[in-house]
């Protein structure tokens, strides 16, 4: 296997496994060797994708993990140690799309909801991974932001604060853990087709319509491609990649070149 994309034997660790991109992530590395532990809200989808991916020969653990709860993110990271004996990786990946709402009817209980799972989320993921990864001499962690992260984002205000929060919590663990050999990227795709956007109801207008006025802003004049993002998932996260931290890394077709 080219040793850029050889992950064998390492152990990773994903929030939100059971759908989009941590479901697709984690079948690649587990294909490229890694050992895997896995998270999700959705007990039962989990459950389904850590037995396919049993039957597909690769070593996959499973656990419910609300990721808004410290307890939750801290028993998964116990699982990787309890199983694993530690950890390498891990992509704190969970998140929730909100309502489309002006910044005037957003609520408290709105901006409550998306701090406490997209942001306090990947505080909660870091908290407990970090100090297996010291103690392994070194590690990669990836926080899935946004398009949203980067620039503003009308009408789903909440969002782009939570998920711009998860850039500074990157940025900052990255300069408090770099001495230790762990490295923390963030990723931002702009919309990708996974469930959280091909499920989007919208009423009145079919789901083809909107895709293409989502893609009209876009320099491609199209959307991600899932397999794109996870390619640069691959890449932040490749063991050859040991000089990148601190990184926000756009996925996005042009977007934020504009
Ligand atoms: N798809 C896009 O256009 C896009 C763009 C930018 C960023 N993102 C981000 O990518 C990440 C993955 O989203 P996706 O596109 O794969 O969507 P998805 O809806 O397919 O997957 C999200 C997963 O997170 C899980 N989840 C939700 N709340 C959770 C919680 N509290 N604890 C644990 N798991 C929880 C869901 O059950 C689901 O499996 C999210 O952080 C999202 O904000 C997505």
């Amino acid at each position: 296997m080219d040793p850029i994309l050889d992950f064998t034997g390492k152990v990773a660790l994903i929030t939100g496994a059971s759908s989009g991109f941590g479901k697709l992530l984690a079948r690649e590395l587990g294909e490229r060797g890694a050992k895997l532990v896995l998270g999700d809200i959705n007990e039962a989808d989990l459950m389904t994708v850590a037995d396919e991916l049993g039957g597909a020969g690769i070593e996959a653990r499973a656990r419910r993990c609300d990721v808004s709860s410290e307890t939750d993110c801290a028993a998964l990271v116990e699982l990787a140690q309890a199983e694993f004996g530690g950890l390498d990786i891990a992509v704190n990946n969970a998140g929730i799309a909100p309502p489309m709402m002006s910044v005037e009817d957003t609520s408290e209980a709105e901006m409550d909801r998306q701090y406490n799972v997209n942001t306090k989320g990947v505080l909660f993921g870091l908290k407990y991974q970090l100090p297996l990864m010291k103690q392994r001499g070194g590690g990669a962690v990836l926080n899935v932001s946004s398009m949203a992260g980067i620039g503003g984002a009308p009408k789903i205000s909440s969002y782009a604060a939570a998920k711009h929060a998860v850039i500074g919590l990157t940025k900052s663990a990255a300069m408090e853990s770099a001495k230790y050999g762990v490295r923390i990227n963030a990723i931002c795709p702009f919309f990708t087709l996974t469930p959280m956007v091909t499920d989007i109801e919208t009423p009145g207008v079919s789901q083809q319509d909107f895709q293409a006025s989502l893609a009209s802003g876009c320099p491609m004049r199209r959307l991600g491609k899932p397999e794109e993002v996870i390619a640069a998932m691959l890449m932040l996260l490749s063991p050859k990649m040991t000089y990148v931290t601190g990184q926000a890394l756009a996925v996005d077709g042009g977007m934020s070149a504009m």
